[in-house]
């Protein structure tokens, strides 16, 4: 069978792909967020370690593993594992490669549509006459009380978020996705430095400012060596790295299959990963951080902050604060809405193409037909986050997806790939045709430091304990008072600790935790689905085969 010949068009137009990829929603709104949560210069540099030491390697795994497995014809997760060895279970390992993808797209494709919407309705002038604070929880439907809804502007402009997925995705690789990477990437700097500009001339005499936002600046971006003591600190760093960078997804494998057996990967992904750092670091930690605190003062912002997401300071303190800036105004929320909307869309095509590639390689799926199952499967998918918001499904799949199954992928494929495969083929595989002199240290680091970097930050995940009081926990165990887990760690969240309620509430009626155990079941089914798929896909073969 013929699969698709696809692939890049330029060098340039692949590591454009690959940034857009990195860079997106979690640049902008996570990232801002992360750093006030815990507090701004402390997180840095635990941040920059975790980049060193675990988003580097990682990368580097990932682009090798993936240029490797497209030489066999695969360009999907499953397909990739299964090359690194001859255990028939390494393939399983590859599901998380389409399961993520399929799930992170569900809700993230969501919150791109709400960034459409934005930039819709900034254009509109809607925000002059009505506070975001209003508009926000009219437009996602949230009544007070109800744990349901189905807001129709919101159904429709998510509709339209995956339409225009879907179109870019069927028009192939080159023409698809990397025109979108080379459209999207330059307006999305431009929209940023100008808006840096703006937000950071704002002085004490402007209207409405009420400090200097190179404080703000400040907070971000200096250095300080307390969070490097702190546990937590290091957890929330670690799980940045992850979500920004795009690894342990299984989209890096992809985009990377289309790479020619001897052309470099190592150049390609250090420039993709540094690229990704530029636009975080700087513009993103440029932009909605010191704005707000000009407005409203570092505390308020730190505060607003809370839970970690930026949502709130993205979508409904930024709108208001833009209404300072007269007619610059609908113009600017065009400019940070669009640019998110450039950095969402070049991410949710990542998770689109390995859906697309595993169908068509595995099953002879058109393209076209692929993009339109991706489609349909994360409607689907996202309809459920959409409708049980207010119940807390979309945090459910946040956790689950964006979080967890990151990491355990992650450290599952590091420890095939250094181990299984072999660091000697391993490395190989990281230097062939480099155009860069790949640090020696990182043919030590890949076995050992980073599957340790994960682990730990693994188990730290599983366990941590009630208010982040670790040494408190330690010496309660050892005084035999148990470990109070925290209702955010794993087995927090698997064993509802803090939540006695059941299913139903007093009146009968359905509370959020039933939304939560049905969100994870759907989450286990649509593991178990794609578990499903591999499986027929890899007795197809053998069946062919002989
Ligand atoms: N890196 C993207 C972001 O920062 C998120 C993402 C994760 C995209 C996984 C693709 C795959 O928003």
């Amino acid at each position: 069978m013929t699969a698709h010949k696809e692939q890049w068009a330029s060098r340039a137009g692949l590591v454009l792909a690959m940034a857009g990829n990195a860079v997106g929603l979690g640049n902008f709104l996570r990232f801002p967020a992360q750093a006030a949560q815990n507090g701004g210069g402390a997180f840095l540099i635990p941040y920059l370690v975790a980049f060193v030491l675990m988003g580097i390697p990682l990368l580097w795994v990932e682009w090798a593993m993936g240029r490797y497995g497209g030489q066999f014809g695969h360009h999907s997760a499953p397909g990739i594992l299964d090359r690194m060895g001859k255990s028939r279970f390494l393939k399983y390992i590859g599901v998380f490669g389409l399961f993520t993808n399929l799930t992170l797209a569900a809700y993230y494709c969501y919150i791109e549509s709400w960034t459409l919407a934005y930039v819709w309705h900034s254009l509109k002038g809607t925000f002059k006459t009505t506070p975001p604070t209003e508009f926000f929880p009219a437009y996602l439907g949230q009544h007070a009380g109800s744990i349901t809804s189905l807001p129709p502007e919101a159904t429709f402009f998510f509709a339209l978020t995956l339409a225009l997925n879907v179109w870019v995705l069927s028009r192939g690789l080159a023409k698809g996705i990397e025109l979108a990477a080379k459209i999207g990437m330059p307006l999305l700097i431009l929209f940023g430095i100008i808006l840096v500009v703006r937000g950071l001339s704002l002085g004490t005499g402007d209207p409405g400012v009420v400090e200097s936002p190179l404080k703000g600046l400040n907070f971000v971006w200096n250095p300080d060596l307390s969070g490097l003591g702190d546990f937590n600190v290091w957890l929330a760093a670690a799980g940045q790295i992850f979500f920004t960078l795009s690894v342990g997804m299984g989209s890096i494998h992809c985009y990377a299959s289309y790479v020619k057996k001897n052309h470099d990967v190592a150049l390609n992904a250090a420039s993709a990963g540094w690229m990704n750092e530029f636009v975080e670091v700087i513009l993103g930690g440029s932009l909605l951080i010191p704005i707000a605190t000009a407005y409203l003062g570092l505390a308020a912002v730190q505060s607003a902050t809370s839970g970690g997401s930026g949502f709130s300071l993205g979508f409904l303190t930024l709108p208001t604060l833009f209404n300072n800036w007269g007619w610059f105004a609908p113009v600017a929320g065009a400019m940070w809405f669009g640019l998110l909307f450039f950095a969402g869309i070049t991410s949710s095509l990542a998770m689109g193409q390995p859906i697309m590639s595993f169908l068509s390689d595995e099953f002879g799926t058109a393209r076209s037909k692929g993009a339109l199952l991706f489609g349909g499967a994360t409607f689907v998918l996202g309809m459920w986050c959409v409708w049980l918001y207010p119940g807390g499904s979309f945090d459910e799949f946040d956790f689950w997806t964006g979080t967890f199954s990151l990491v355990l992928f992650a450290l599952l494929e590091v420890i095939v790939f250094a181990w299984i495969f072999g660091m000697k083929k391993g490395w190989e595989e990281i230097t062939r045709g480099a155009d860069m002199k790949v640090p020696v240290i990182y043919r030590y680091i890949i076995p050992y430091v980073t599957p340790l970097f994960l682990a730990v930050v693994f188990f730290g995940a599983l366990v941590q304990p009630q208010g982040g009081e670790w040494s408190a926990a330690v010496s309660g165990l050892f005084d035999g008072q148990g470990w109070p887990l925290s209702p955010g760690s794993v087995l927090g969240k698997l064993t509802h600790v803090g939540d006695a309620g059941g299913w139903h509430g007093p009146n009968g009626e359905v509370t959020s935790r039933m939304v939560k155990d049905l969100s994870r079941i759907l989450l286990t089914l649509v593991f178990g689905a794609c578990s499903v798929l591999v499986f027929v896909a890899f007795r197809r073969k053998e069946r062919r085969a002989s």
